[in-house]
């Protein structure tokens, strides 16, 4: 017999179900906006399912975001900083299917493979010069690629692994479109070499077909107290 669950989980399990159902992919909105106040429950959990700022005393700044036009620090192992403006720093972005971030890439910067689950990127490139691309799903994972210059656009499909690199001597600038007020990122390396705990390095050392040396030296270079 099926002892029954303590009363308190109950609750805890739906919130934490509608978390994940609303968050799936962003909704299209009901209303003209719905400037995003955090919600958190007495069980302690926020999640993106904001409620709306009551629209009275909604103001512009609700809809602003200064500073886009400071660059990131690039002084880091990858040469490269992105700054994003999500609903966290934006909140009239809620509901909306959005976001922006600007890219900084100094000389041989690299923006590592990375994934943004929930959104496709549009990028423009505003300064320098980038190597950019993305690989398809395993269908036939194939690569597509190509240098882009001042004023060129490229499209990332959503989900699927992408970089971009700065091939110049200079400097590089590119801000991008994300179709998500949350799109998520998963940096491959620090994802299978950088978890917390560590992926079991049996299960790496099989999934790269590598020496065991190998998992240990990325899963020191990617621990998580190791990142920039
Ligand atoms: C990116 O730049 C910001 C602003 O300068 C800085 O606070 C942050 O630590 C940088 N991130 C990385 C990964 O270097
Ligand atoms: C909501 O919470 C996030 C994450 O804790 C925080 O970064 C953001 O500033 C908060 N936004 C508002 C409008 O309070």
């Amino acid at each position: 017999m099926m002892r029954s669950a303590p009363k308190y989980l109950v609750p805890v399990a739906l919130l934490a179900l509608a978390c994940t159902l609303v968050s799936a992919y962003d909704p299209s909105p009901l209303q003209d906006f719905c400037v995003a106040i955090n919600s958190s429950t007495s069980a302690g959990i926020v999640c993106e399912w904001k409620f709306c700022k009551d629209p009275k005393v909604v103001t512009a700044n609700d809809f602003f975001f200064p500073g886009l036009q400071i660059p990131g620090n690039t002084a880091n192992r990858l040469g490269s900083n992105v700054t994003l403006v999500n609903v966290d720093k934006l909140p009239g972005l809620n509901t909306l299917g959005i976001s922006l971030a600007r890219i900084d890439f100094a000389p041989y910067g690299l923006n590592p493979p990375h994934t943004h689950p929930r959104g496709t990127e549009i990028i423009v490139v505003a300064e320098g010069t980038l190597y950019v691309g993305f690989v398809t799903s395993n269908t036939d994972n194939k690569l597509f690629t190509k240098v882009l210059n001042k004023g060129d656009v490229f499209v990332f499909p959503i989900g699927l692994i992408h970089f971009q690199f700065n091939v110049g001597k200079t400097n590089a600038v590119a801000f991008a479109g994300l179709s998500s007020q949350n799109p998520g990122v998963i940096t491959i390396a620090n994802a299978v070499f950088g978890s917390n705990p560590p992926i079991n390095p049996d299960v790496l050392t099989k999934a790269f077909q590598v020496d065991k040396n190998v998992v240990n030296y990325l899963q020191k270079q990617f621990c998580s107290d190791n990142r920039n």
